[in-house]
């Protein structure tokens, strides 16, 4: 295997030379550094003590973890041994002299902090450490849901579980039956695809947890680039699972771009998208810690300050209205984005842009007001 070196945050890490990120033995992939720079400032303001990154290829969201943040005991892992071997390689590159032990799948790296590199199963080794993490990270290829149980053991019962999905085609209706099958959630197609997938997985976490009577909180929940991505705060009791999944509930949509929401655990009505999250997609709190992290934190991806001003900005409100689709379905000239909000602002309400789409707005305005922003002449 030929390496380069690249720079990510404070870490240098060794990658495998491909033609396509998707050819290497190994994976890396730079366009993720904006997800990771998200993840460590996440921990940055939860101060997690012990940290699982379950599906490490190079390893460089853990080593980010254990350089960037105050975690003290961080748990690398992945099934792959060529991962093994090049987690070992890049943890000797950032921690030179820590002392080591390595042997049977498993190397531990005794410094200032305790690194441990375990190869395995992820599913094994969160099953083995049982309640035993405040942060478990899983970034695996496609969906998480295969690592969901075990994850949700391996998790504090007060901790954090974040995750990724990249499986989008299927949360986003592409592939209606990998939906069904692996969510048990009707996907929608159309403007709010995104937004809808993003509370399909939410939703799925909220049914795992509810099981070991744990409820869920969201910290910050997006979609960006070709994944989604959460990070969800677990609450121990029957109590909080019970109001967690109360917050579950359907969407559909009119043929004119009206879309209607309620919560109710089994579908109300046929053609519903769902369940689905339909609670907040940031804890308000939670974001203003972030954004203040944010100043002291040199982030790897030129995207990720303007990404999180943007998520900064907008309204938590569920779903929203895409100028262009309204326009098209209602036979109306296509409007500014800026220039909406004005006018739903000038008539009281509230108006932003939203991550989900460059041509949307997220408002607490009713269809119609919105619709006459719409066709109102200039
Ligand atoms: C998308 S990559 C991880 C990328 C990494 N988290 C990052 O930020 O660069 C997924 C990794 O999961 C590993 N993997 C797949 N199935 C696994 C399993 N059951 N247990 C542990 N690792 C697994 C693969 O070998 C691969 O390295």
């Amino acid at each position: 295997m030929e390496f380069v070196e690249v720079n990510e945050g404070i870490a240098k890490i060794l990658v495998p030379r491909a033609e396509r990120i998707y050819d290497a033995p190994v994976f890396y992939n730079p366009v993720m550094a904006l997800n990771r720079d998200v993840s460590v400032l996440v921990a940055r303001v939860l101060k997690p003590k012990k940290v699982l990154d379950a599906l490490s290829a190079t390893g460089v969201r853990g080593i980010r973890y254990a350089l960037e943040t105050p975690a003290g005991d961080i748990w690398l892992n992945d099934i792959s041994g060529e991962a093994f071997n090049l987690i070992l390689r890049n943890l000797r590159l950032n921690f030179g002299n820590a002392e080591r032990e390595v042997g049977n799948g498993r190397a531990v790296l005794e410094g200032e902090k305790r690194i441990v590199i375990n190869l395995g199963d992820a599913n094994r080794l969160m099953a083995e450490k049982f309640r035993y993490f405040d942060l478990v990270d899983l970034d695996p290829f496609g969906s998480p849901v295969e690592f969901l149980d075990t994850a949700l053991r391996s998790v504090k019962r007060r901790g954090v579980l974040a995750a990724t999905a990249t499986d989008t085609g299927v949360l986003c209706g592409a592939y209606r039956n990998a939906c069904l099958r692996k969510y048990l959630a009707e996907p929608i197609r159309g403007e709010l695809c995104h937004e809808a997938g993003l509370r399909i997985l939410i939703g799925t976490v909220v049914r795992y947890a509810a099981k070991y009577d744990l409820g869920v909180d969201v910290l910050l929940a997006y979609y960006r680039d070709h994944y989604f991505r959460v990070f969800l705060r677990l609450k121990s009791g029957a109590r909080k699972a019970d109001r967690s999944l109360s917050r579950l509930g359907y969407l559909w949509q009119e043929g004119n771009g009206r879309f209607h929401y309620k919560r109710t655990f089994l579908p109300e009505r046929t053609g519903a998208a769902g369940p689905m999250w339909l609670g907040p997609l940031k804890d308000g709190n939670f974001f203003e810690s972030l954004w203040n992290e944010l100043k002291a934190f040199q982030p790897a991806h030129r995207k990720t300050r303007p990404f999180l001003e943007l998520l900064a900005k907008e309204l938590d409100v569920p779903f929203f209205y895409d100028t262009h689709g309204l326009a098209r379905r209602n036979g109306l000239e296509v409007k500014k984005v800026s220039t909406i909000i004005e006018r739903l602002n000038g008539r009281g309400y509230s108006a932003s842009r939203t991550h989900f789409s460059p041509t949307a707005i997220k408002t607490d305005a009713p269809f119609e007001v919105v619709l006459e922003s719409l066709k109102e002449k200039s």
